[in-house]
């Protein structure tokens, strides 16, 4: 189980091992983009990790060519589709844009 921190709100989420973050935000209610329902195909789901990193499923080529092709891209970027929780550490992400909840 790992605490997922979902910033700017500073809601926290318990996550069980293996669930990704874009199910564990639904699963709260909170609203994040996902045109192509978690393929890794649209890249609405973008998502920076701002701490926790290394208890993240690791980034797959599917996941690291979609995140090639989106605009505003870096070194912290995910796809929360594809990034699951590994249940080793606490993680913070930052929502962008629609889902941000503000
Ligand atoms: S929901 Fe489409 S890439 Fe994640």
């Amino acid at each position: 189980m790992s605490v997922l921190t979902v910033m700017p709100s500073g809601k926290t989420i318990d996550v069980a091992e293996g669930v990704t973050l874009l199910a564990a935000l639904l699963g709260a209610e909170i609203g994040i983009p996902h045109k192509c329902e978690g393929q890794a195909k649209c890249g609405s789901c973008h998502i920076f990790v701002q701490e926790g990193r290394k208890g993240l499923s690791k980034i797959a080529r599917e996941e690291n060519e979609r995140l090639d092709a989106i605009v505003g891209v870096g070194s912290k970027s995910r796809l929360a589709c594809q990034a699951k929780v590994l249940g080793t550490e606490n993680i913070k992400i930052e929502l962008l844009g629609f889902g941000s909840g503000i």
